[in-house]
């Protein structure tokens, strides 16, 4: 079936985790194209912070996307606010946890399965009968490359990604032969402050490295900018993609997922090998780990 392009620049946006990395970045470039954008977080200083930030009309909320009540009020605001069709709902708040499944703490999981898969389900639920009744409109659903391989320490979020994922593809279907169309993204390592809000208890490799530390060797392996993810996902949803990868990683991750299903990370660890030894043999790299040992990149 061809793709449907469909327009969002200049058009009113919904926007969840708008306070930081992805959604901020998703608010700015929608707002620099003339969308009024209705943006929400539930932390209040960098939902300010990206309001100032945004050249043309905002709605901003401080919500809970973990809490069904929050986003159906935020959807009747919406309602109130829009002046135009809304031409999109970016379900993009998220959150991380980093553990064995041994060693999980419930309560982290738990937090974690709230917020990345019931705020999209919340999200969707709340401002899908607004897209219906106009017969137009995308929802897009921020899964991540984790909701394509399966990753050791990542149980949880895995979890909730493929969720998002399967959830996300099931409404596509339902909403076949209709005006209103469903997207999965799927972004590779963006650097944003994911890691440094994800809940650690320990290092689940047992290398002793601090939060601080799994967040730096995080930050050094991401090859996209939140700026540069922004603009793939409007470009890609403009183009009527279904699914978009954002960042050459999610590419290779793709890759994987179909050439090599079962032993994906046999390849994904050589990779790794070769790149660690590659950083330990560059000079800056040396003395870097002569200071902090542990913090040479394991994932
Ligand atoms: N950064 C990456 O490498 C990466 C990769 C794949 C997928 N993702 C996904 O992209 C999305 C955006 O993440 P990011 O990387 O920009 O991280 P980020 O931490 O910079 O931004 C996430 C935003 O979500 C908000 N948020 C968290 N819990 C919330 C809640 N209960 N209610 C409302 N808002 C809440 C945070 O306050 C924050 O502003 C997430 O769904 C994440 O899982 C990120």
């Amino acid at each position: 079936m061809p793709r449907q392009r469909r327009t969002i620049n200049g058009r009113p946006v919904v926007i969840t985790g708008a306070a930081s990395g992805i959604g901020r970045g998703l608010a700015q470039r929608l707002s620099r194209s003339g969308s009024p954008v209705a943006i929400a977080d539930i932390d209040q200083n960098g939902l300010k912070e990206t309001a100032r930030s945004l050249p043309g009309p905002a709605l901003t909320r401080v919500l809970d996307v973990a809490d069904p009540g929050d986003v159906l009020r935020f959807a009747a605001e919406v309602r109130e606010w829009l002046t135009a069709p809304l031409a999109a709902v970016f379900n993009n708040a998220g959150v991380a946890v980093t553990s064995s499944v041994l060693g999980a703490d419930p309560n982290d999981d738990e937090w974690l399965r709230r917020i990345n898969f019931g705020g999209v389900v919340n999200g969707t639920r709340a401002f899908l009968p607004i897209l219906t009744e106009q017969d137009e409109g995308v929802i897009v659903n921020t899964s991540s490359v984790f909701g394509l391989l399966g990753m050791p320490y990542q149980s949880a979020y895995c979890a909730s990604k493929f969720a998002v994922r399967g959830f996300t593809e099931a409404l596509r279907q339902e909403l076949r032969g209709t005006g209103v169309s469903a997207v999965t993204v799927h972004p590779g390592g963006i650097r944003t402050n994911i890691a440094r809000n994800a809940r650690i208890r320990s290092d689940p490799a047992g290398r002793g490295r601090s939060h601080d530390q799994m967040a730096a060797e995080f930050e050094a392996i991401t090859m996209t900018s939140p700026e540069k993810a922004a603009e793939i996902i409007c470009r890609g949803v403009e183009r009527g993609k279904a699914r978009i990868l954002v960042g050459p990683d999610a590419y290779a991750f793709d890759a994987l997922a179909r050439l090599a299903p079962v032993h994906y990370f046999d390849i994904i660890a050589q990779a790794e090998k070769r790149l660690r030894s590659r950083q330990a043999g560059a000079p800056q790299e040396r003395a870097r780990q002569a200071a902090a040992p542990d913090a040479a990149v394991q994932r």
